[in-house]
Formats: C-alpha cells, sequence, structure tokens
C-alpha cells in the first residue's frame, strides 16, 4: 500500500496541510496505515481517518491513538452534511473506482466554506520511478498488451484534476507541485521491494530472480550514489480547493 520507502511523502504531507490550523476537523480518506495522519495529529489537527482495507485501519489506530479511525468507502462517507473543515485525500484517487463521487463526497461532508486537498502523481515522464518498469521491461509482456487503457487522459494530467475538481462543485484554489524523493539506503532496500511488487514478480517468474535482480541493478545504476544508495526524485501534484 506505501507507494515508496519510508518517509518519502513528508514533503507532500506538509504541502496538504500547510493551510491547516491546529485544533481543525480534518477527514484523511484512504488514510492507509496513517502515515499522513501521524503527522496531521503532530500539528494539533483533530484526524478522523476512512479506508476500506480494514487492516490499515487496525494499524492507523495504533499509529495515531489520538485519532479516530474507521473502515468505510470513500465513494459513501457516512458522516452528514458539512462535519469536517477539511478533507485530505491523499494518493488515493487513482485507487477508487469513481473519483468523481469521491471529490462530491468529499465536498459534502465538509459543507460550504469547506477546504478539499488531494494529491496525485506527477506525469510519468516527470517521476524517476518510471525506470522500474523500464528495467524490467525485456521481462514484461509489451504495455500495450499489460494496460487496458481508461477512458480519457490520467488524473496524472492537471487540467483533468481541475476539472474533475469543478464537476465535483470544488473552487480550485492552486494546483501546486511537490518533489518527493523515493531514497534507498542500499541495494537490498531498493530490490526487496521492487522483487515483491506485480511487474517484479511476473518478471521473476519469467526469468528468475538473478536476472532480474541484475537487470534491476544495471537499470537503476544512474540513480546510485556515492554512498551505495539509491535517489529517485518523483513529481507530485496537491490540489487545494473549496466548497464556494
Ligand atoms: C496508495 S494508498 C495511500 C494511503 C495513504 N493516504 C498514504 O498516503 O499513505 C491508497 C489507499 O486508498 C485506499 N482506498 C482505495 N479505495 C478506497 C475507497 N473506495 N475508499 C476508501 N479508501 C480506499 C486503499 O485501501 C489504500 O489504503
Amino acid at each position: 500500500m506505501d507507494e515508496g520507502p519510508s518517509g518519502w511523502g513528508i514533503p507532500l504531507y506538509e504541502r496538504v496541510l500547510a493551510g491547516v490550523a491546529p485544533g481543525v476537523a480534518l477527514l484523511d480518506v484512504g488514510c492507509g496505515t496513517g502515515a499522513f495522519a501521524r503527522l496531521a495529529a503532530d500539528r494539533g489537527v483533530r484526524v478522523v481517518g476512512l479506508d476500506t482495507d480494514r487492516s490499515a485501519v487496525a494499524a492507523a489506530a495504533e499509529r495515531v491513538p489520538e485519532g479516530e479511525f474507521r473502515v468505510g468507502d470513500a465513494h459513501d462517507l457516512g458522516w452528514p452534511d458539512a462535519a469536517f473543515d477539511v478533507v485530505a485525500a491523499v494518493q488515493v484517487l487513482a485507487h477508487v473506482t469513481n473519483p468523481l463521487k469521491v471529490l462530491r463526497e468529499a465536498a459534502r461532508v465538509v459543507g460550504r466554506g469547506g477546504t478539499v486537498v488531494v494529491t496525485v502523481w506527477g506525469r510519468e515522464q516527470e517521476c524517476d520511478v518510471r525506470a522500474f518498469g523500464e528495467a524490467l521491461a525485456g521481462f514484461l509482456p509489451p504495455r500495450s498488451a499489460r494496460r487496458a487503457p481508461a477512458g480519457g487522459p490520467p488524473l496524472t494530467e492537471p487540467d483533468r484534476l481541475r476539472k474533475l475538481a469543478g464537476l465535483a462543485g470544488l473552487e480550485v484554489a492552486a494546483v501546486d507541485e511537490v518533489s518527493c524523493a523515493f531514497r534507498y539506503p542500499d541495494d537490498d532496500a531498493l530490490l526487496g521491494p521492487l522483487l515483491a511488487s506485480d511487474i517484479g514478480r511476473a518478471a521473476v517468474h519469467r526469468a528468475g530472480p538473478s536476472a532480474v535482480r541484475k537487470a534491476a541493478r544495471d537499470g537503476l545504476a544512474r540513480y546510485r550514489e556515492p554512498d551505495g544508495g539509491y535517489r529517485l526524485d518523483n513529481l507530485f501534484r496537491c490540489l487545494t480547493a473549496r466548497v464556494p
């Protein structure tokens, strides 16, 4: 569920929280294991988290004992209108079946004057993590056979994100770019999660672990740092919007 190595999201979370004052009631939609919720609570924000994944909700509750967490679906939030000051959806929209419905629900539960903050990945060419797929491409079926095109441009396109927010009745205040470095201290830290990912397991199934490790090491060599670690820079976008 975590999209990168431990701590990668701090600059993004900081951006989401930039305009959020202590004491504000914030719903963390798709809270996962509570990494963002932890930082928000540390800033004095009153956090409520929701996720479809029961084990993630349990982990978030343990990580943020002062918060409140429940299992639920972002498409149909159980709270009444205007129950929160802010809704944050951090790296969630790409995972839901109907992002527009999720944004409409977010707008409803903050109500007039409320704030909705959403983050998404940047375009593929803006993110060094594309090198993972490129390094293993020789072991995988052609891309066109792997991923059926979804309808319309992806949410990584800022214009699509703005349009979706508008359709949900939100007034966009800003779409900011935030760079987050994925840092891996050594080969094992880099290759372990990669080989365990969907594309990594498919590649290992075809070619065996040592060929895949070698291809990944070679493919990612340009991101290696003098200390033997790796640094991949990725762009994210953070949309801040208000309910007029
Ligand atoms: C990439 S993770 C992001 C987790 C967390 N926001 C973070 O930044 O670490 C996406 C999360 O969205 C959750 N999710 C996916 N569909 C959802 C839905 N319909 N309602 C609520 N949560 C959902 C997943 O279970 C997962 O925890």
